[in-house]
């Protein structure tokens, strides 16, 4: 008897045909509807979305206010483009975002005013990457920009030179962009203190480039596909120290960070310090393509007219959208909520690792939770002993990812070594289907260390 292939099989030889291999796909899933935390494929099969369109969707698929905002701008138009006939969800959601810029630390002896704020949208996240850089040339008239080992900025030839996560996202594509410097971002449980990145940063300026040459300083607050690092309080205040100094433009990417993810609506702010720029994208869209760059007018407005925009930048649809999500931000229990999906995620987490040594690490801020696997059984005699030898298990993560898309969980790995495994549910969730997710979770984690 002959089984005839699913349409799944069908559409993965299609995908295999007609699209190149440099895409990766996480998932051999194709997706035909979702809602809130739930996706379903296109046999009908639910998953528990943890991915979320990798951090796009914070207020989950297809929030209905978020669907409503869209269907009702589609009414009026869908494009104009904002340099040629201006538009009003433009300018409100520009108002509203520089409304919410971090502000100085609350109480601090050194509290200070926040400056005038000025936006500008565009639609993908590295574009949001690459302005931002020109914005701080343009400011400070230098060329050089340091970023961090870990990060990732985004896949543009700018982009992929800033990344610090070079092997994968880098390969063969160079030449890349000249005057770009890598620091060391702090990594405690790999031995790497907030003294010893701020030595290697202090060891950049004194060896390869002058700090009166470097523009701008960027750095994830929290790093995304780095692996969920939180940049401590510490090293944050002394970057800020640094490029006042110096007379540098501190620029911080919430890309992945931002709206509401780490339970506050910008990661950054839960240290007080006050970038010049932020970087934003994903779920300020609430899944339609939407990014900028929100900053110090003084800073935003080097740039003469012309320098800045995009045919599509700052589309309609999708300031539309961002303003529906920015709603949802106005009631202070969604962020409340994410604290405690946060809270939640971690004590399940950290009880998974009393169980399971090869969880080395569990860490991030608030709901922008992941754990890091290593390697670590080792046989003595008959028993088997899990020892924490702190070396990377990539292919445990992999195996823990595919047991848990089986038992209907959806995963995604982070980390230079591919040995972490990150969640970005919806800050949305409810309790009930976060305990429904942890269920699947532990269940796939026991699976693949085989206990
Ligand atoms: C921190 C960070 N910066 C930049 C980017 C690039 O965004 P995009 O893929 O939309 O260009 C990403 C995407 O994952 C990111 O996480």
């Amino acid at each position: 008897m002959t089984i005839s292939p699913s349409r799944t099989d069908e559409l993965l030889a299609l995908r295999a045909a007609e699209i190149p291999r440099g895409v990766s796909n996480a998932h051999p899933v194709v997706a035909a509807r979702a809602e809130g935390v739930r996706l379903w494929d296109i046999e009908g099969r639910m998953y528990h979305d943890w991915v979320g369109g990798i951090g796009v969707l914070n207020v989950g698929h297809n929030h209905p206010h978020v669907l409503a905002a869209v269907r009702a701008q589609l009414d009026h138009f869908s494009h104009t483009c904002f340099q040629v006939a201006m538009y009003e969800p433009y300018l409100r959601l520009a108002q509203r975002l520089n409304a919410r810029f971090p502000g100085a630390a609350s109480g601090a002896a050194t509290s200070t005013k926040t400056p005038p704020v000025k936006t500008l949208f565009l639609t993908t996240g590295v574009e949001a990457t690459e302005n931002a850089i020109k914005i701080a040339r343009s400011f400070t008239g230098r060329p050089a920009v340091i970023s961090f080992t870990h990060s990732f900025h985004g896949r543009t030839l700018l982009g992929m030179t800033l990344t610090g996560k070079k092997a994968y996202y880098a390969q063969n594509f160079g030449p890349f962009a000249p005057d770009v410097y890598h620091a060391p971002f702090p990594y405690e449980y790999r031995g790497v203190s907030v003294e010893a990145a701020l030595e290697g940063l202090q060891e950049l300026f004194r060896t390869t480039v002058d700090p009166s040459r470097v523009a701008a300083i960027i750095l994830e607050p929290v790093l995304g596909e780095g692996g969920f690092l939180a940049a401590p309080t510490a090293f944050l205040q002394a970057l800020r120290d640094i490029c006042d100094l110096h007379g540098i433009v501190f620029i911080a990417d919430e890309i992945q960070s931002g709206v509401g993810r780490t339970g506050s609506f910008w990661a950054i702010e839960q240290s007080g310090v006050q970038p010049d720029l932020l970087t934003f994208a994903k779920s300020i869209g609430g899944g339609l393509p939407l990014s900028g760059v929100t900053g110090k007018a003084e800073i935003m407005d080097a740039p003469a007219p012309g320098g800045l925009g995009g045919t599509y930048a700052g589309n309609p649809l999708a300031c539309a959208a961002g303003m529906a999500v920015m709603d949802l931000f106005d009631d202070p229990a969604l962020l409340a909520h994410s604290q405690q999906v946060g809270q939640r995620l971690t004590a399940a987490f950290l009880a998974l690792q009393a169980e399971v040594p090869e969880i080395g690490d569990v860490r991030g801020l608030g709901p922008m939770v992941a754990m890091e696997f290593v390697q670590g059984s080792q046989t003595q005699g008959t028993q088997t002993k899990a020892t924490q030898t702190r070396a990377p298990a990539p292919e445990l993560a992999t195996r823990i990812v595919e047991a848990a898309r089986r038992r209907g969980l959806l995963l995604l790995k982070a980390g230079m070594y591919g040995s972490v495994i990150r969640v970005l549910v919806p800050i949305t969730v409810t309790f009930e289907e976060l305990e429904e997710g942890l269920v699947i979770l532990r269940a796939a984690v026991l699976e693949a260390v085989g206990r």
